[in-house]
């Protein structure tokens, strides 16, 4: 028989990799100013404190080429608000991804490059279609870290730029017992 590649690992409960070479990018508060709508909260919260984690593995880059990676979005709020990804458009914006949940809850805000914003629940094995032109950002609504599979192309980029003014929707604590969450227009 020939040799058969061992290939990375990843633990669908967990969206821990193994076997693989990663590229590791932390993201703390102090990163994220004028985020967050409490920017007196923001303030009041150590800056060294981790919003997520993403590993991606370190593999072949190019037209054509797909990466995969997990984002690891810790619990937590800044004020009422939940804490969140940066949130991008793709540089090249015709190059869609696409999004599984793997444990945790939370949201999904999509943003269109007319201003349009919608949510998607994401949890374990939710499958999220990004489309061309659309922008996006997890939302980590519940008190476990929220971990998502991401798989995009390679040349896709990331335009963070283009969303300085911040999405259209913001999601927040509710205090309504039937629900855990709440969006507000921006
Ligand atoms: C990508 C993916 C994803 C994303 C992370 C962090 O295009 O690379 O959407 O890996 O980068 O979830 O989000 P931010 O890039 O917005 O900080
Ligand atoms: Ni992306």
């Amino acid at each position: 028989n020939p040799d058969v590649i061992l290939p990375p690992q990843v633990a669908w409960a967990s969206g821990v990799f193994a076997n693989a070479p990663l590229i590791r990018k932390t993201t703390r508060l102090a990163d994220l100013p004028d985020f967050f709508s409490d920017n007196n909260a923001w303030r009041g919260c150590d800056p060294q404190q981790r919003l997520y984690d993403v590993e991606t593995i370190d593999s072949p880059s190019g037209e054509g080429a797909l990466y995969v990676g997990v984002t690891h979005l810790y619990a937590g709020k800044i004020g009422d608000e939940f804490f969140m990804t940066r949130g991008h458009f793709h540089q090249r914006r015709e190059q869609g991804e696409v999004y599984f949940g793997l444990c945790g809850r939370g949201l999904l805000l999509l943003q269109t490059a007319s201003g349009e914003a919608r949510l998607e629940r994401v949890k374990p094995g939710s499958v999220h279609i990004i489309p061309s032109f659309t922008a996006h950002r997890l939302i980590n609504t519940g008190d476990e870290t929220l971990s998502a599979l991401a798989v995009w192309p390679s040349v896709a980029g990331h335009d963070y730029a283009a969303l300085a003014g911040g999405f259209a929707l913001r999601v927040f604590a509710s205090d309504h017992h039937l629900q855990e969450w709440e969006a507000r227009n921006d």
